[in-house]
């Protein structure tokens, strides 16, 4: 997301108001800067940016005031915090969000991301944060009961996630009963149109959907078969001083409980065994 325009008011009201002191300036003051002259200074502290898809309730989703909100936000913020750095969440595509990490557009990506083998090959990831399954979406009338029974019947899934992956493996990569989305949103629209017969996702925002879907038109269907995930936060291959920093301060929250706090205020009851404590 570019800024717009207005978010550029409050930085010119500040250098407009820096020009204007220093316009009154006496002659005989020590001049002052804002530029670190001297080798000991502290660098600038740097904001760094953190890549989410803000379309993935309750993890990362957009509040009517279009700020960013959610379990990820919450737990990068508090393992910033502990870690002393500054983050900034910026919505992100999913479709190019591991490319703006590979490209140096975005510092992090937190974005319910599981950590998978293939995905090791191009980017790090933090220690896990979050235990995760794939879980079925279906109206209330369907006869499935399990994964396997969506063999013969149209699957939507957001394109590119774990959920792609297991409905690829079960319909075959290109059968054209799998209904690719960019946004699971997108693809539980299609299930409330009909369009599709059930939508396969990660078991949090299946709940979150079925639980907040006005009618309760839907349920879900967990199978076994589906492999446990875990989720990381992401960053650019190589990056080891900010994965180091990543890492202490989730090791940081989880040990003084705000992980615990975090986790409750959106889950009810603090995980059995830590989330994915390793
Ligand atoms: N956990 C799944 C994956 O990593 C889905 C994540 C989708 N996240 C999102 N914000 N849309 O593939």
């Amino acid at each position: 997301m570019r800024p717009t325009p207005r978010s550029f008011l409050p930085l010119a009201a500040v250098l407009a108001t820096a020009l204007l002191l220093a316009a009154c300036g006496r002659k005989d003051e020590a001049p002052t800067s804002a530029v670190p002259t001297s080798a000991s200074a502290p660098a600038p502290a740097r904001t760094y940016l953190v890549g989410t898809d803000a379309a993935y309730a309750p993890f990362e989703s957009q509040n009517p005031k279009g700020e960013i909100v959610g379990f990820d936000v919450d737990v990068v913020g508090a393992v910033a915090k502990a870690a002393g750095i500054q983050v900034k969440f910026v919505n992100t595509p999913w479709e190019g969000i591991f490319n703006a990490l590979a490209q140096g557009d975005r510092d992090l990506v937190a974005s319910a991301v599981t950590i998978t083998d293939e995905r090791r090959q191009t980017m790090d990831f933090s220690d896990p944060y979050f235990d995760a399954q794939q879980l079925i979406a279906v109206p209330l009338a369907s006869k499935v009961e399990r994964f396997a029974d969506l063999k013969t019947l149209k699957v939507g899934v957001q394109t590119g996630t774990t959920g792609d992956e297991a409905v690829s493996r079960l319909l075959g990569k290109t059968n054209p009963d799998i209904r690719r989305f960019e946004s699971t949103p997108l693809a539980l629209q299609e299930l409330q149109d009909g369009g599709v017969d059930a939508v396969v996702a990660d078991n949090g925002v299946v709940i979150h959907y079925v639980l907040n879907n006005p009618g309760g038109k839907f349920r879900t269907v967990a199978d076994d078969s589906f492999v446990h995930e875990r989720y990381g936060i992401a960053v650019k291959k190589g990056n080891a001083e900010l994965l180091a920093k990543l890492n202490q301060g989730l090791a940081a929250i989880k040990a003084d409980g705000e992980y615990a706090r975090i986790y409750a205020r959106y889950f009810g009851a603090a995980p059995a065994a830590p989330a994915a404590s390793n």
